[in-house]
């Protein structure tokens, strides 16, 4: 089976080489296990763990840890998969048939997109403005909330819409909430779709909001009928999970508040040195209110591969841009707010330096 290139994955791996400042990246400071455990005040006790298969869909510790994220999610609503990307991939192998109408909200995460359109749906991108007609006849809408790569959070009355047009035309929400919890103000977690419309398949990760990639470790939360379909495939592609990964992941989300409360200092803090970045180079951003990430619209003629290829080859700092996201929007680049701060402010002074004088 033919697929299309993953453009974000192509573009890092381009230029992981010659980076020498990587401010793109989308983790929070990751925890080796020591930070973790440290930090938890108590061990993920890994010593003990049996490495057989074990709990093939995630132990009970895991899948209730699971359900606290949730207001209405119980352990048959749950399946837990080899990170945030297969569960993503899972759930829409499993939901999606030859021909389907999918409509996806652009610009997201290009997995949700490229492989229902793989998969032989007839996908349609769209913005939410337009959401309303493309969604006609529509057996799924996708979407990224918190969105990759803004930012930015749905607003109340933007969630309320998208259910109506999901109800009205009968159609599933695939919600991939992989920077769920790391709202920037207030309560870190907004609601989840799972929780607001009973036709919602969301999927999660410890990736982002609890500083854990390394464990490859996501879920897919839906209806009990939708779950057991998806362990049916899931069985030709996961078996289970790694037994450490569902140790240190129960930890981890034991301790979710204390972590996300971290993450969210680490976020605010960073994006004080981005706005101290945008007054000096004059650039505007999409001002980010959720996740790990944001988007600046620079000035140049360039388009913002090209813009960022110079960057990255003449200063070895990496963005990414808007182009590997088929952004309508061009002379955007995407940049993390997650990272070790001196690493932000060096990468940022070096842009500074180069934009000023060398670029146009
Ligand atoms: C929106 C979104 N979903 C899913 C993933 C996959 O993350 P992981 O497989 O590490 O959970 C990413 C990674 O960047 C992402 O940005």
């Amino acid at each position: 089976m033919l697929i299309e290139d993953f453009k974000l994955e192509k573009w890092i791996r381009k230029y992981e080489n010659i980076t020498k400042y990587d401010i793109s990246q989308t983790c929070v400071q990751p925890f080796s296990l020591k930070e973790l455990e440290e930090f938890c005040g108590e061990e993920a006790d890994l010593k003990t763990v049996k490495l057989g298969y074990g709990s093939v869909f995630g132990t009970e510790n895991l899948k209730a840890a699971i359900c606290n994220l949730y207001e209405n999610a119980n352990h048959e609503n749950i399946t837990v998969t080899l990170g945030g990307i297969g569960a993503n991939q899972l759930a829409l192998r499993t939901f999606i048939n030859n021909g389907d109408k999918v409509v996806c909200v652009v610009p997201c995460y290009q997995q949700i997109y490229t492989l229902p359109n793989t998969y032989g749906a007839e996908v349609v991108l769209t913005d939410i403005e337009y959401l309303e007609k493309d969604a006609i006849d529509a057996k799924l809408i996708c979407l990224v909330n918190p969105n990759n790569p803004t930012g930015t959070n749905l607003s109340e009355l933007e969630v309320s819409r998208i259910i109506e047009i999901a109800r009205k035309n009968g159609a599933y929400l695939f919600v991939d909430e992989a920077y769920r919890g790391l709202n920037h103000d207030g309560n870190p977690y907004s609601k989840s779709f799972f929780d607001l419309y009973e036709k919602t398949i969301v999927t999660g990760s410890m990736s982002k909001a609890y500083s854990l990639a390394g464990l490859r470790l996501g879920w897919i939360v839906a209806n009990e009928k939708f779950i057991n379909e998806v362990n049916t495939n899931r069985d030709y592609n996961t078996l289970s999970i790694s037994a450490i990964d569902d140790a240190v992941a129960t930890l981890a989300l034991k301790n979710h508040e204390k972590i996300v409360k971290r993450n969210v200092k680490i976020l605010n803090d960073n994006k004080k040195i981005v706005k101290e970045f945008l007054n000096k180079i004059r650039y505007s951003w999409i001002e980010p209110n959720a996740g790990t990430i944001c988007c600046i619209n620079y000035n140049s003629k360039l388009n913002s591969s090209d813009f960022c290829e110079k960057i990255v080859k003449d200063t070895g700092v990496l963005l990414v841009p808007a182009t590997v996201f088929d952004c309508a929007k061009e002379h955007f680049f995407r940049i993390g707010l997650g990272m070790d701060s001196t690493l932000m402010q060096t990468g940022l002074n070096k842009l500074v330096d180069y934009i000023l004088n060398d670029i146009s």
